[in-house]
């Protein structure tokens, strides 16, 4: 049961000014880890992966909230039994303790989890993986994809005990694959080895936006949880164990991190559980300054974006620590609302003000973002984050200090290359509020409006099924930001897809919420798309 019972909308504020008002739905926030790729490429083995595992425990990681350790390519070279079951190599992956056998990745699964951590595993949706098309170090291996294989791999990996799967795409976009037809494949073949298995694994798509995944894959195979890669890989591995030249010359720069954020922003695929993935993360590797890493940080936790450290971990320094726990910080990303940002102003060119409503009332999350070579004097409105004119307090994220009142906005000096996160807590400004019973509104499949004491109107509608409702004349001149009011009496989160202007379409994610009214956060783009973005 799936009531829709009103949804306030506004430009950017995130309504919750009285008591009687719902509390937002618990959603998950993206995943936290740590991933093999950006430092150890395919050399990653158990010794590497014991290692770092350890390392996020020791480091305070751990505590801070970074879960995953995920293994990527190299893990595997593609060889099979008779009967099509994953082989590896022994030496690679041999017994962790007594008792084990050597050549079972169980071993790994069980040591992670030791360590009150999770463990991610990497395949490919095509025949032949990244490995074939171009394996970082050595020569190429054939075969390293599931395609063919579907059912058995992911039950495999459920029964090793791991938690995520990365998916990417080298084979699937060798075969030219449809992207949205593949993962879905992927998605149900996932939930068969739930079923059978009883263990969860996390859906993580590595599509690189060739076919614009934020169009497909918010729920993509029934996914009540998901991510997908909104671009390229952020740079190639710099590994700092190869000591050739092509290696040697490797290094992270501030422009690449930039151009994944740049490639990562699609708000309105991204909610309910399901989230832009910007790629792995690079702070800790060489090149980064301590401003970049500042960039780096606030752009993928403003985002809420999966937070995936790509470095060494045993050898990040105070400084990067520091950045990756910061609870201010963590706390932005972690936000319920699980909301993209969007772009509120442009000042001059690279000089842009970011920002996105956090689930307590009048509360925003912005960013000041300086891209030029120049210290600049950046602003921000109180009108531009959807907040009334009076005193509103400010923190600076970064510092950890609470900047005072300020009455209507907030400048402050930007330094070249950097940023200033800021939370402003604020009075949100009233929000429209559209009933799901107004006149005009388009209900079909046999949808009806239906008494209910506690809503908006008196009335709700019940979709799902071919029951659907169409909110008519609603209006925004920039992309707004929707509350949903709803009710879902069952006890599994229901999956229902929207549009907006017949153009739009996305997947939502409506999690149970007994008797009780609750809330989502969509952000919605009223006009072409590609004027906006
Ligand atoms: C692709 C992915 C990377 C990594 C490599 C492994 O390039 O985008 O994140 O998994 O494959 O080869």
């Amino acid at each position: 049961m799936l009531a829709l019972l009103a949804t306030p909308a506004s430009a950017l504020p995130q309504p919750q000014s009285t008591a009687a008002e719902p509390r937002p739905a618990s959603i998950p926030a993206a995943p936290m880890g740590w991933n093999s790729w950006n430092s150890f490429a395919n050399l990653i083995d158990a010794k590497i992966a014991t290692e770092q595992a350890k390392a996020l425990v020791d480091s305070g990681l751990k505590a801070a909230g970074y879960e995953y350790v995920v293994i990527d390519e190299g893990w595997w070279k593609g060889q099979r039994d008779r009967e099509g079951n994953i082989v590896v190599d022994p030496q690679q992956w041999p017994a962790l303790r007594p008792g084990q056998k050597a050549g079972d990745m169980s071993n790994l699964a069980d040591y992670i989890h030791g360590l009150g951590l999770k463990a991610g595993i990497y395949t490919d949706a095509g025949k032949n993986g990244c490995g074939f098309a171009g394996p970082d170090i050595g020569p190429k291996y054939p075969g390293t994809g599931s395609e063919g294989y579907y059912d058995r791999d992911f039950l495999q990996f459920a029964k090793w005990g791991f938690d995520y799967v990365k998916v990417d795409w080298c084979g699937g976009a060798d075969e030219k694959l449809a992207g949205a037809v593949q993962y879905a494949e992927v998605a149900r073949a996932i939930r068969k080895a739930e079923l059978e298995t009883g263990h969860h694994l996390y859906l993580s798509i590595c599509e690189w936006g060739s076919q614009k995944p934020w169009t497909w894959a918010p729920g993509v195979g029934g996914s009540t949880a998901d991510i997908w890669r909104t671009g390229g890989d952020i740079v190639e591995p710099v590994v700092e164990a190869a000591t050739d030249e092509k290696h040697l010359k490797r290094i992270v720069t501030l422009n690449n991190v930039l151009k994944a954020f740049d490639a990562g922003i699609h708000p309105e695929a991204q909610h309910t559980g399901y989230y832009n993935d910007l790629d792995m993360m690079v702070i800790g590797m060489r090149g980064m300054t301590e401003p970049w890493e500042r960039v780096h940080m606030g752009l993928w936790t403003l985002s809420g974006a999966p937070l995936m450290i790509g470095a060494d971990l045993t050898k990040l320094n105070r400084s990067s620590l520091a950045m990756l726990t910061s609870p201010d910080i963590l706390a932005v990303h972690n936000d319920l609302l699980g909301v993209q940002a969007i772009k509120v102003a442009g000042v001059k060119p690279a000089l842009e003000v970011w920002a996105k409503p956090l689930a307590t009332s009048g509360k925003r999350a912005v960013v000041l973002l300086n891209r030029t070579e120049s210290a600049a004097t950046m602003s921000v409105k109180w009108s531009q984050l959807g907040l009334v004119a009076s005193a509103a307090r400010v923190r600076d994220l970064f510092a950890a200090r609470d900047l005072g009142p300020y009455d209507s906005a907030f400048s402050t000096p930007v330094p070249a290359g950097d940023l200033v996160m800021l939370v402003v807590s604020g009075q949100d400004r009233a929000p429209t509020l559209y009933s799901a019973v107004q006149a005009g509104n388009e209900l079909a499949g046999g949808a009806v409006s239906e008494p209910c004491g506690s809503c908006p109107g008196g009335q709700s509608v019940t979709i799902g099924g071919k029951k659907s409702l169409a909110f008519k004349g609603v209006h925004s001149a920039t992309p707004a930001f929707i509350r949903v009011i709803y009710r879902n009496t069952s006890k599994a989160t229901v999956v229902a897809r929207l549009a907006v202007n017949g153009s739009q379409t996305t997947a939502v994610a409506f999690p149970p919420t007994g008797e009780e009214r609750r809330t989502l956060t969509l952000v919605l783009n009223m006009r072409d798309q590609e004027e906006l973005y």
